[in-house]
């Protein structure tokens, strides 16, 4: 499968949906939800790996959305716990292979201990030329949108911006994601056809990819070549005619 995949059309930026840790527990007998979290890591390691070997430039993990905070307090503390331990495990093989970590969400909402390693690993990664590995943590597409207006509202108040300054471009660059581009492929585990509040603005044109039969633990680098072929077929439009595009080459 990775033979087949052609170095010069990947996407600068695949995003994931890391679905189905629950139901992968459940399949396999278990009756504790955190037992698909904590065997979700090396699916997270893989894909990191994948996306680092290929040399693509920006990966971004959907780990636990604003919504996400509903769930059972346990399940919630287990989730934060294991972001720090992952975090600690994976910063010397992220030192290795460059990987440049960084974080959007509502960052404050976490529990300290996390922020701290978060920012810690932030802080230590920042040099890294590799992989940027982008974690959304706390996040949702409105919450990145809402703050995004805020700011926006803020300057214009000030002074500082008019209002009919704002265009899709002065958008981008006050969404938490400013100076990333967007994902131009977007995958989902657990067969759900969804964007579960993921990059309301962001996946504007990213091309979709859903494994219907793999809950995320099973997800390996395989699975990920497998998305960017499929990815690599597909003809991109943006809104223009088939033969328009055609004839760009
Ligand atoms: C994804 O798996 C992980 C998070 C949302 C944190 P789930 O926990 O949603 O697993 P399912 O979808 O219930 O199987
Ligand atoms: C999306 O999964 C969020 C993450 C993977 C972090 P959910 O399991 O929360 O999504 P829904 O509830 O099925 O839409
Ligand atoms: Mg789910």
């Amino acid at each position: 499968m990775k033979e087949s995949i052609d170095l010069n059309n990947l996407p600068a930026h695949i995003s994931v949906i890391m679905d189905g840790n629950g139901r992968w527990a459940k399949q396999k007998g278990f009756t504790d939800r955190i037992f698909g979290h904590r065997n979700a890591i090396q699916a997270v390691r893989e894909t990191i790996e994948g996306c680092g070997e290929l040399g693509v430039k920006y990966l971004t993990l959907y780990a636990f959305s604003t919504e996400n905070w509903n769930r059972p307090k346990a399940e919630v503390m287990a989730l934060m716990s294991l972001l720090v331990s992952t975090i600690n495990d994976e910063l010397p093989s992220m030192m290795k292979n460059q990987v440049r970590l960084k974080a959007i969400g509502h960052i404050e909402s976490l529990p300290s201990k996390s922020q701290q390693e978060l920012l810690a690993a932030i802080d230590k990664t920042a040099n890294n030329t590799g992989l940027t590995l982008v974690l959304a943590l706390s996040y949702s597409g409105k919450w990145d949108i809402v703050q995004a207006a805020q700011k926006l509202a803020d300057k214009v108040e000030k002074g500082e911006l008019k209002s009919t300054d704002i265009n899709d471009e002065v958008m981008s660059n006050h969404l938490s994601t400013a100076g990333i581009p967007d994902p131009d492929l977007m995958i989902r585990t657990g067969g759900d056809h969804r964007i579960s509040n993921f990059m309301l603005w962001q996946l504007a044109y990213a091309e979709l990819y859903i494994f219907e039969d793999l809950f995320w633990p099973d997800f390996r680098k395989l699975h990920l070549h497998q998305a960017i072929v499929d990815f690599q077929m597909r003809e991109r439009r943006f809104g223009k005619t088939s033969e328009q595009v055609k004839s760009e080459g």
